[in-house]
């Protein structure tokens, strides 16, 4: 049965990188405090009227590009997004049409998570023949749900600040909004005999934990889905147990890759890459230390672009690939872990 290869790359973050420094004139936080918690140093935020089809769009022509065929190569889209255009349709099914493609085109919500399952995911629709060359992107547009309304703070040049009632709201969520940034990244797969490919995965959904990290408006259980007085209470903006998450992360991600090592008969040593869901650098130093794993071989940009959610890890593999680290052949590991929960590892063979 065929398996599968990376053969093209590409990344797009929108804007000028807004700073630790500028977000302290829109709530009360530090560069020392931000960077000392997660290892952030700036991010990037779509400006009004740009979603994730956008961002997409542009990581997906330097992937295209990169791999050197023609969109209409692409038999099956796979779109991963907690933050899409519209609540439907799926965002996957605009970018096919401003790619110039009717191939099928697949919506994936596993969040941070969406790499892993969308690694099974490719793996099936490789294996049964569906589809031989698929796009797959991660792409993110979180400043729609930052808890701010007056952007005037963030351009370029401003020195003003928010204060009173909206400051102390930015306050209320500041451990999250920290955190978020926007951003896409796409890899585009290719059947091939050759030996690459998915080797193993390891995947767990907790739903009983969902609430961990949730958005509380807007959705279907109330009629209408959406009104004032959730616009008013800024219900949009996720609500995060910071402290529960980092707690769950840094024990289960190093369980699940010590059970796929066990599951696919893998030594730590074999693996070329530990490429880890960029959420917070140090659950990655926990998670790279509780392992025993090299600094070395655990790379990490999420100084430069905060968390882009289902983009992390496709901007990271973009940003090895160009930088020649990443090779085919390579043996590597990817985890990951996002809201749901969903969490587990996958081993590729690129
Ligand atoms: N600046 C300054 N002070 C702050 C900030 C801020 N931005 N945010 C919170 N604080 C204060 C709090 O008010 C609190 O003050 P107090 O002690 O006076 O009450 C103190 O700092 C500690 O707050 P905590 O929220 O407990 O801070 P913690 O050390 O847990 O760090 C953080 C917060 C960075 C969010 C951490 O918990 C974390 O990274 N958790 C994991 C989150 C994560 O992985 N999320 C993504 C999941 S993936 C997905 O699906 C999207």
């Amino acid at each position: 049965m065929p398996g599968f290869e990376l053969i093209g790359t590409g990344h797009y973050v929108p804007g000028p990188p807004i700073t630790n420094a500028d977000l302290a004139r829109v709530m009360d936080t530090s560069d020392e405090w931000i960077y000392q918690r997660s290892g952030i140093k700036q991010r990037h935020y779509c400006p009004s009227g740009m979603g994730v089809s956008d961002l997409a769009f542009e990581a997906s022509k330097r992937a295209i590009e990169a791999a050197g065929i023609s969109a209409k190569e692409i038999d099956y889209i796979i779109f991963c997004t907690m933050t899409p255009d519209y609540i439907f349709p799926g965002s996957g099914a605009i970018l096919g049409s401003r790619l110039g493609t009717m191939a099928p085109a697949m919506d994936l919500r596993q969040q941070c998570a969406a790499m892993i399952f969308g690694l099974q995911t490719i793996d099936g629709l490789i294996k049964t023949g569906a589809a031989k060359t698929i796009l797959f992107v991660g792409a993110e547009a979180h400043a729609g749900f930052m808890p701010w309304d007056d952007w005037s703070v963030l351009e370029p040049g401003s020195t003003k600040r928010l204060e009173g009632d909206a400051r102390a709201r930015a306050n209320e969520h500041r451990a999250l909004a920290i955190l978020f940034g926007d951003g896409a990244g796409a890899m585009i797969f290719r059947a091939t005999d050759r030996d690459a490919g998915l080797v193993g995965v390891d995947l767990h959904t907790d739903g009983g934990a969902a609430k961990m990290l949730y958005v509380p408006g807007g959705g279907f259980r109330q009629r209408p889905y959406w009104n004032r007085e959730m616009f008013e209470s800024f219900a949009f903006t996720p609500l995060m147990d910071g402290r529960e998450l980092f707690k769950y992360a840094v024990t289960r991600l190093p369980e699940s890759a010590r059970a796929l090592l066990k599951k696919t008969g893998h030594s730590l040593e074999q693996i070329d890459w530990f490429l880890a869901h960029q959420a917070n650098q140090r659950i990655n130093e926990y998670i790279r230390k509780g392992l025993g794993v090299p600094e070395e071989k655990m790379p990490m940009n999420i100084e430069r672009f905060g968390n882009t959610s289902a983009g992390t890890i496709p901007i990271l593999v973009d940003e090895l690939t160009r930088a020649k680290k990443l090779k085919k052949g390579d043996l590597d590991m990817v985890l990951a872990l996002g809201a749901g929960i969903h969490w587990g590892c996958a081993l590729v063979r690129w």
